[in-house]
Parts: structure tokens; sequence; C-alpha cells
């Protein structure tokens, strides 16, 4: 199936050139329309997206129960402030405390950076009332990403990326990734709170390993810091489990979540026990838009689907058949990652990016998470057929690198 091209590849990027700020290195295509694991580009192309936005679209692009309830919404009540309250965000709270095990309140934002944003601000109040103002430092990891602003920058721990905005906040302190001694060593009385990523994504889908998140807990509890968990790329139902960190028995203090809560709808959240959420008062942080109806309305719709279709389970048996697949390629040397967030480890002097640019020529979307690895996370909804599909362009495109010496 293909689309009438509205504007062509070439006027859009000459009005992107001219109009938008040029802060993304762009791969040369245009997508204008998506049904399922499938894209459209502008010129009519069709290709499979094994990217998913980044783990935002776990449902597939256009889904029906989706759509037809952001339309349903528009034609009722798009936003209200947060000075009043909406009958939907208390509806989407409960849901989402009810998949982390109950007890805790939600605060509803925009983004991924802003749920992290608003996990931070929280440790800080928190901390304030457990140890003083001096108590505002936050652990975090190597290899880590939690967002762009000034203060998830600062969280995140890769150095190459905070270097052109220095000076950042203070009070944030990195310590190698999966190893929990090195993080105690980091918890001192000034510490307030720990941020981990239950399996790094950007940094390259590293996951933590076995015990390592159950002995951070116990560091946490001994030191009295927090213990919060990014699940902006891991959770609801990408890693095989509602969210990563359930892959282990360990109970966080703080969630923070985003990408596919709306399924392509910017909404984020940051969940916390009840007694940890309570340091923050009113006043105490706020957003126009956090939890307004058209986006939790998107967001209950996402969860009903996930729900009914038992969407951790799927993506815990796309993604085992996935990596099989992945692990028998030409030059692939290592397949690691949990349900559909995967990573293949490809061959010495193979460039990733020069792989990731042949497939999407070839029709299939991936990104290269290092310049040595790709990555894969595809529709939760993703059927076996298009599994096979795509890592049989994949297995060509490696073939030929391997020929070419690439
Ligand atoms: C683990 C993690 N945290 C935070 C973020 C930032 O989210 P956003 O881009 O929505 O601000 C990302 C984005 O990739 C992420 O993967």
């Amino acid at each position: 199936m293909t689309t009438t091209p509205t504007t062509s590849f070439d006027e859009i990027v000459a009005l992107d050139a001219e109009h938008v700020m040029g802060t993304y290195a762009r791969a040369p295509v245009a997508f204008v329309r998506g049904d399922g694991t499938r894209l459209w580009d502008s010129e009519g192309r069709e290709y499979l997206d094994f990217l998913a936005g980044i783990a935002v679209t776990s449902l597939g692009h256009a889904h029906p129960a989706v759509a037809d309830a952001l339309s349903d919404q528009a034609r009722t009540l798009l936003h209200v402030s947060n000075l009043y309250y909406n009958d939907l965000q208390p509806r989407l709270a409960a849901r989402l405390d009810a998949l982390l095990g109950g007890g805790g309140r939600v605060f509803f934002s925009n983004s991924g950076a802003e749920a992290n944003e608003c996990a931070i601000k929280l440790a800080r109040r928190h901390g304030q009332t457990r140890g003083g103002m001096e108590r505002y430092h936050v652990v975090s990891t190597y290899g880590s990403f939690h967002g762009r602003t000034l203060t998830t920058l600062a969280a995140t721990g890769q150095p190459q990326k905070q270097e052109t905005f220095q000076p950042l906040p203070p009070g944030f302190r990195l310590v190698p990734f999966a190893d929990a001694d090195a993080l105690l060593a980091a918890l001192d009385e000034r510490v307030c709170a720990v941020l981990l990523e239950p399996v790094q994504g950007e940094g390259g889908v590293n996951p933590a390993p076995p015990g390592y998140l159950e002995a951070v807990r116990s560091w946490c509890d001994e030191r009295e810091a927090l213990l919060m968990i990014d699940e902006v790329q891991t959770g609801l139902g990408r890693t095989g489990r509602w969210f990563g960190h359930q892959h282990s028995d360990v109970r966080p203090d703080v969630v923070t979540m985003a990408k596919s809560l709306g399924n392509g709808v910017p909404i984020g959240a940051c969940w916390a026990r009840a007694e940890v959420a309570g340091a923050l008062r009113p006043g105490d942080h706020a957003t126009t838009f956090g939890g307004q109806p058209l986006a939790a309305r998107a967001a209950l719709a996402v969860l009903d689907v996930m729900e009914a279709e038992d969407i951790p389970a799927r993506a815990a048996r796309a993604g085992e058949r996935l990596t099989k697949a992945l692990v028998g390629l030409p030059n692939v040397v290592d397949v690691r990652g949990a349900g559909l967030l995967v990573a293949a480890e490809l061959a010495p002097g193979i460039d990733a990016a020069a792989v990731t640019r042949t497939c999407l020529e070839r029709g299939l979307v991936l990104n290269a998470v290092t310049p040595t690895a790709l990555r894969f996370a595809p529709s939760l909804l993703v059927g076996d057929d298009e599994i096979a599909e795509a890592v049989a362009i994949l297995e060509t495109v490696l073939q030929e690198a391997r020929e070419q010496g690439t």
C-alpha cells in the first residue's frame, strides 16, 4: 500500500534546513504514515519499523483503540489546568500504581526527562526532611541516560554530552554501572537518592546483572537513600515484565516512565511510595500539560490494550524469537537485552551506523545504539512473520558488509 505524497522529500529537507534548529543528525527519510509495524515515507516507500520511535509506539502505529480514544476525547475535553481536577488523571494514576504493587502516588509529566526531573526534586525534598539541606546528592551510573534538561543531563553518565553545557547543576555523582561496591563507596550522608536504569538503553542495551539491584536496594536501605528506577525506556512491558526492575524482587521508592505510556502521545509519569511522595507539597512542582485529559485518555487506552493482550508475556516470547534469530547471523558476535529491547553486537570492523543506513535503504528501520551495536525495539505486537522478514533483510546486509569488509 502506498500513500500520495503531499510534499516531496526534497521539499521537506529544504524547509527543515531553513526553519528547524539543527539539533538532529537525521537519516534521509521523512515518514508520513504508519500502521502496526509498518511505516511509509514521503515517496510512498514501505518500511518495517523495528525501532518504534525508540521504544515509544509499543502497540504499533495508528492502533485503532488509541486512535478512537483520542478522537473521542478530542471531541469531549482536550485540556483543563491542573488548578482543577479532571476525571481521567486519578484513574490513570490508580492503574499505574496497581502495576507497581500499590501504595504509591503519581505526578504526570510530558516526557521522560521531566519525569526524572520530578524524581530528582522529590529526592532532594525528601532528603531535606531526613538529613537537612546538605542531603541533596544523587548517584547515577556511567553509560546511563536520564534526559537532556540541564539537571537530567547532570545525572546522565555520558561526560561527552555534558561538556558543552558546563556548568551543570551540582549534586550529581557517577559510578560504574553494575558495580554495587563502587555505588556503596559513593553513598555518604549527603546522598539522597540513587537513580538507575534496569537495562541501560541509550548506553548500549546493558541489562543490570543478577543480584545488582538487590545489592543496591540493601545499600540504599542502610544509608537511607531512595532507590529511583528510570523505566522511561524499559517500562510498560518492553522487557517482558510490566517494569524492568520486576525481573528482580526489588521494590523501588520511585519509578519514572514515559515513552510507551501514550503510544506516541507525549506523557510521562513519576511514581513514588506514598510516604516519599508526601515530601512534595502543593506549589513545589507543576507543569501545564501534565496528566491533561487528552494524554491521560491515550494512556488509559494503551493500558487497556496492554492488559487485554498480555503485552509483557508477548514481549518476552517475541524477544526470545528475535534473539534466537539474531544469534545466528553473520557478523553478530553477541546478542543482549531483555524482552523486546535487544542489541546485536557486531564483529570488529563492522560499522553499526553504516549497517543501519543500508537497512533503511532496504526498508528496515533500526538504530546504531553504539558504534558497534544495533538496537531493536519494535512494537510489542510485532508478528513472527515480521520478525522473520526483518531478520532476512538484516542477514543480507550483514553478509554484504562482511564481503565488502565495511
Ligand atoms: C532511560 C531514559 N530516561 C530518560 C529519557 C529521556 O526521555 P525524553 O527524551 O522523553 O525526555 C530517555 C530517552 O531516551 C531514556 O531512555
